[in-house]
C-alpha cells in the first residue's frame, strides 16, 4: 500500500479510488448512436478487489477504458483518487494514467523487441515517481513474479503465462493506486490462469486495489465484490 493511502487510513479518511456517477457512453455507428453504457454508478474503495462480469458485448471493456482514462464518456462523472478527470488537461490525464493506474490486458501487450526487464521498466520512461530507482524496482518485481531467470528473454521466448506475469510486473512499476485488468486470464489455460489469479490475490492481500473484468465465474471467488453489467447498466439482482 502506498504512503498516501496508509496516511489516509490512519486519520480515518478514505477517499474512493474510483467514483463513477451516472456514467454513459454511446458509439456512433453509421448515423445511429448506439448506447453501450447507460447510467453507471460505481464506487471502489482503497484495498477492494472488484470483479466485473457480464455477457460478451455488454460494455465491460468500454467501462474499463473509461475508468482507465483511455476514452471519455458522453455524460456523467469519473472521479479517480478524488480527482474529477474531466477537469484535467491532457498532460495531467496522461500523468494520472501513467502513475496511478496499472493496466493488464488479455493479450499481454508487451513490446516484442524489449526484454522482460525492459518491458517492466517501460512505463517509467514516460512517467516516473521522483526518487525511485526504476531499474532496482524492476529487478524486485521480476523476482516477485518469479521470472528472475528470464529477465533478459524477449516475449516470444516465453509462454503466455510468463508474458502475463511480465505485464503484471509492468503494471506495478510506478506503484499505482489502482490495477485494472481486462480478462487477464482470457488467453491462458486454466492451470496457468489460476497461477495468474494467485498473483492478483496476493497483491490484494498486500492492500492493492484491483478491478478485474472476467467472464469466468470461477475466478470471481478471489474478489470481494462482483459487479454484473447487463444491457448497459449494473444489474446485481
Ligand atoms: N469503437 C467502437 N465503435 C463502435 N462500437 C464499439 C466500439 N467499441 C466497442 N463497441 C461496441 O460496444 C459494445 C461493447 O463492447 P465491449 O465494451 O468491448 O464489450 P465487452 O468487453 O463486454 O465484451 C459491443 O457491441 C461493441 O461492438
Ligand atoms: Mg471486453
Amino acid at each position: 500500500m502506498d504512503d498516501k493511502n496508509s496516511t489516509d487510513m490512519k486519520i480515518g479518511v478514505s477517499v474512493p479510488v474510483i467514483e463513477l456517477v451516472n456514467l454513459c457512453k454511446s458509439y456512433h455507428v453509421g448515423d445511429m448512436d448506439v448506447p453501450i453504457l447507460k447510467s453507471i454508478d460505481l464506487k471502489v474503495m482503497p484495498g477492494e478487489f472488484v470483479a466485473i462480469m457480464g455477457p460478451s458485448g455488454s460494455g465491460k471493456s468500454t467501462l474499463m477504458n473509461m475508468i482507465g482514462c483511455l476514452d471519455r464518456p458522453n455524460c456523467g462523472q469519473i472521479v479517480l483518487m478524488g480527482r474529477d478527470v474531466d477537469t484535467l488537461s491532457d498532460p495531467e490525464l496522461a500523468k494520472l494514467r501513467g502513475l496511478e493506474i496499472g493496466f493488464v490486458f488479455q493479450n499481454f501487450n508487451l513490446v516484442p523487441r524489449l526484454t522482460t526487464l525492459q518491458n517492466i521498466e517501460l512505463p517509467t520512461y514516460a512517467n516516473k515517481k521522483p526518487g525511485v530507482d526504476s531499474r532496482k524496482k524492476a529487478e524486485e518485481l521480476v523476482e516477485m513474479v518469479g521470472l528472475k531467470e528470464r529477465m533478459n528473454y524477449k516475449p516470444s521466448e516465453m509462454s503466455g503465462g510468463q508474458q502475463q506475469r511480465v505485464a503484471i510486473a509492468r503494471a506495478l512499476i510506478n506503484d499505482p493506486s489502482l490495477i485494472l485488468a481486462d480478462e487477464p486470464t482470457g488467453n491462458l489455460d486454466s492451470v496457468t490462469g489460476d497461477e495468474i489469479m494467485k498473483i492478483f490475490s496476493d497483491l490484494h492481500k498486500k492492500g492493492r486495489t484491483i478491478v478485474m473484468i472476467t467472464h469466468d465465474p470461477d475466478l470471481t471467488e478471489y474478489a470481494d465484490r462482483i459487479v454484473y453489467l447487463k444491457d448497459g447498466v449494473i444489474d446485481n439482482n
